[in-house]
């Protein structure tokens, strides 16, 4: 079997990173986006940016991933053994998948841990902060994508959905495209998908089969679930 996972922010949720949008104290509720996650608030004030993503990164270093991680890297495995295939395509820029084990991971939104150069693109791994003269011949951003830019891997990313015989969407509010739009890509190619999140997401109705519950409960009995099969 061919299992095609998206995670978001709720997957890393019990983890303490926190989540974008819902309830509660969502990040985009006590931060304008558009003044910490465009090119156009880093071209105004890189410091500011800077700051926003110098503070996730480190909490991100002080962050351990949680059961649901685990049990993703255990399906990862288990398939691998039994000549099935797990493709593990993620919005979050934590590395908490990695280090629960997952081996392949696509981080279609960047990653926190790595830095670009502006000018010539190069990537290299970042675990301290980052400031407007930090410098690889010319100015440092964060490896992540912002809102206007466009994520990575989607070729990919929709050449492993083609190959899909599951999609799954874990964590995820369904609000951002084109992440949101790839269950609708799998539902047209007869797959089936499935919702696993702690509420309903924005495009539930397009799921055949929706779990709710916190990530570190439902996610190993979804994957245990599937083991059993
Ligand atoms: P969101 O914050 O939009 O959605 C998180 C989802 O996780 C919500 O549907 C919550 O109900 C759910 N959730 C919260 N706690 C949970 C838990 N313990 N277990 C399971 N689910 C839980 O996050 P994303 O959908 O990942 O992009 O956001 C997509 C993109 O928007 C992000 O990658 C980021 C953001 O702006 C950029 O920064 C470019």
């Amino acid at each position: 079997m061919n299992v095609f996972i998206l995670t978001g922010a709720g997957v890393s949720a019990e983890s303490g990173l926190g989540v974008f949008r819902g309830p509660g104290a969502a990040m985009w509720k006590r931060y304008d986006p558009m003044q910490l996650a465009t090119p156009e608030a880093f071209a105004r004030n890189p410091a500011l940016v800077h700051d926003f993503y110098n503070m996730r990164r480190r909490n991100l270093i002080a962050a351990s991933p949680n059961a649901a991680h685990v049990a993703l890297a255990r399906l990862e495995a288990q398939l691998a053994r039994r000549c099935g295939a797990l493709t593990l395509v993620t919005q979050n820029v934590d590395d908490l998948h990695e280090r629960a084990g997952s081996r392949r991971v696509i981080h279609m939104h960047g990653e926190l841990l790595k830095a670009r150069c502006a000018s010539c693109g190069a990537v290299s791994d970042r675990r301290d902060d980052l400031a407007v003269d930090s410098r690889c011949g010319c100015a440092l951003r964060p490896h992540v994508v912002w809102f206007g830019e466009t994520p990575l891997d989607l070729d990919e990313i929709f050449a492993a959905l083609e190959a899909a015989d599951l999609f799954v969407a874990i964590g995820t509010s369904g609000a951002v495209y084109p992440a949101a739009g790839l269950v609708r890509a799998a539902r047209g190619r007869g797959v089936r998908c499935c919702e696993l999140n702690l509420e309903a997401s924005d495009n539930a109705a397009e799921f055949d089969d929706r779990r709710y519950g916190p990530a570190s409960e439902i996610v190993p009995s979804w994957v245990e679930e599937i083991l059993a099969k």
